[in-house]
């Protein structure tokens, strides 16, 4: 099992066991009848240790926002758990997942979206004091709101404006500052800087780097952009069709991946060097993603890959370390859901 790295600590702080979400598909109007089910996660599991950022990335559908939504208790998991310093809160409610709530907070996407058009700056960020008033009583807010304002760098005095009165940049660090209102351990970070301009994404995940090490943070933050990714992750974890692909250190994952999907992600990633470009090998994926709802047998990546076998389509590839690199003490030596996961020369984002 792949090591944190980097500033992280040992100590998972999130644990995640076989974690399945299914939506169920129903028909008629009146009576309704299930039909089957969109398999949005089925069946993942990993770590989030102290202190450090997991990656996640995936294609579109893979069921990235799903799984955030199950760490938040937002969504209701078929089946699994999820462990939080040792206690599964996945079957939690009531006030014993309030407790646990204030500890986990989230970041969404769309900083345009997310924040309510009419309410002030300031009860946007104290709104989490309303459920969790013992963080900070009635007479202690507005201090509280506008120390949190400095400290994703906004000016304190902007408190009483209104969401339309900021730039996108300056909108989602309101979304950073009401996340952190509770002091929470863990951020999941939903896309965090994928509706902003290029320009203000190094920005925010500047600050988000900063927060981290001074607040000593454990982030979740899912992506698409792999560069951001590789930037920001101590690990990285491949999704693909509800599965977990490939997990690793940035280094494993960017440099040494040994699944072919995450070789075809990596292929398609833009190199500035001219170099290494023209030396490299695009991997082009034939067909579209098949169907959550009726996913491949055996693996589900094998109506794409080049090295599908007839052992692909009858037995479903554990995530584990592969054998054939246990005691190799390479970087290949991480997990991989692939029957014959090998090294491949792509060039990872840098
Ligand atoms: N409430 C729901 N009911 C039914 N199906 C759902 C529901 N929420 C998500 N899905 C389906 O589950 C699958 C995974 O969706 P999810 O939003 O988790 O993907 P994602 O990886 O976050 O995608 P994106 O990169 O586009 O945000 C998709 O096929 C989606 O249509
Ligand atoms: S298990 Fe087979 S189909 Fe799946 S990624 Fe590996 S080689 Fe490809
Ligand atoms: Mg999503």
């Amino acid at each position: 099992m792949a090591e944190p790295t980097k500033n992280a600590a040992r100590e998972p702080i999130l644990e995640v066991r076989d974690l399945v979400k299914h939506f169920p598909l129903t028909q008629g109007i009146l009576f309704k009848k299930q039909v089957g089910a969109v398999k949005a996660v089925d069946g993942i599991s990993f770590e989030l240790y102290q202190g450090e950022t997991l990656g996640i990335v995936g294609e579109s559908g893979c069921g990235k926002s799903t799984v955030a939504k199950l760490l938040m208790n937002l969504e209701r998991a078929t089946s699994g758990e999820v462990f939080y310093k040792g206690e599964d809160i996945s079957k939690l409610s009531g006030r014993a997942l309030k407790a646990v709530r204030r500890n986990i907070q989230m970041v969404f996407q769309d900083p345009y979206t997310s924040l309510n058009p009419r309410m002030t700056v300031g009860d946007i960020i104290g709104e989490p004091y309303d459920i969790h008033p013992e963080v900070a009583p009635k007479g202690d807010r507005r201090r509280k709101v506008q120390e949190l304002l400095d400290v994703v760098g906004l000016n304190p005095e902007y408190i009483n404006r209104y969401p339309h009165q900021f730039s996108g940049g300056q909108r989602q660090r309101i979304g950073i500052a009401r996340g952190l209102a509770l002091n929470p351990e863990i951020i999941i970070c939903d896309e965090p800087v994928s509706a902003l301009d290029v320009s203000v994404q190094a920005q925010v995940i500047n600050l988000m780097e900063k927060l981290q090490d001074e607040f000593n943070l454990s982030y979740l933050f899912i992506a698409h952009d792999l560069s951001i990714v590789r930037h920001i992750s101590d690990r990285v974890g491949v999704m693909y069709l509800g599965k977990m692909a490939e997990i690793g250190t940035d280094e494993q994952i960017y440099d040494h991946p040994t699944h072919p999907y995450t070789q075809a992600l990596l292929s398609a990633v833009p190199v500035p060097d001219p170099e290494a470009r023209a030396g490299r090998e695009r991997i082009i994926l034939s067909g579209d993603v098949p169907s959550p709802a009726n996913p491949p047998s055996g693996c589900r990546f094998r109506t794409r890959c080049w090295k599908a076998q007839d052992k692909c389509a009858e037995e479903v590839p554990l995530l584990a370390v592969p054998e054939r690199f246990a005691s190799s003490g390479s970087l290949a030596a991480h997990d991989s859901a692939c029957h014959f996961a090998e090294e491949k020369d792509v060039v990872g984002a840098a």
